[in-house]
């Protein structure tokens, strides 16, 4: 207990304390083990609880918590997440994107040949028979 040292946990281990007996949170990239605040906690235990076993930093900056609220979190801080191991925000945001707007060259023009393909069936099937038909009558 040499004080100001805190531990560097990996997400997955952080998020294995999802229950009643052993709940941290993730924050920040911050670990908070609010085992013990889960029943003070003005917002009730339930909402604490469904944001256990993930990145809770958007759950708990939705609900617009006060400065005091935020000046609590020091008591239940123990340490810090290992980002390399945080799958959330890496891997949500950054691939969805790039993917829609890659798709769409190759949907533009997907949709393109969709219009014209049967345009030029068409106009093979029109033109065929337009010269076969003196030869065959
Ligand atoms: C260490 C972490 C947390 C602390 C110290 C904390 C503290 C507090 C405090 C003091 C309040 C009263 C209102 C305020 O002062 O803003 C509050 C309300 C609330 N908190 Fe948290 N909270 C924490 C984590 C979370 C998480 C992870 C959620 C997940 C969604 C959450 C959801 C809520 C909700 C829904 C309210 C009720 C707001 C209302 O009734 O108007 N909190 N929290």
């Amino acid at each position: 207990m040499g004080g100001g040292v805190k531990k560097v946990y990996t997400y997955a281990e952080a998020a294995q304390h999802n229950g009643r007996q052993k709940c941290w949170i993730v924050i920040g990239g911050k670990v908070y083990d609010v085992t013990k605040f889960l029943e003070d906690h003005p917002g009730g235990d339930d909402v604490i609880l469904s944001s256990t076993g993930k990145d809770a930093t958007n759950d708990f900056e939705d609900v617009g918590h006060s400065s005091t609220a935020r000046a609590m979190m020091d008591e239940f801080y123990i340490g810090d997440i290992d980002t390399a191991t945080i799958p959330t925000k890496v891997k949500y945001t950054p691939p969805n994107q790039p993917h829609y707007n890659q798709d769409k060259t190759p949907q533009f023009i997907i949709k393109l040949l969709q219009l014209l393909v049967p345009l030029l069936i068409l106009g093979a099937a029109v033109g065929i028979r337009f010269y076969t038909k003196p030869a065959s009558a």
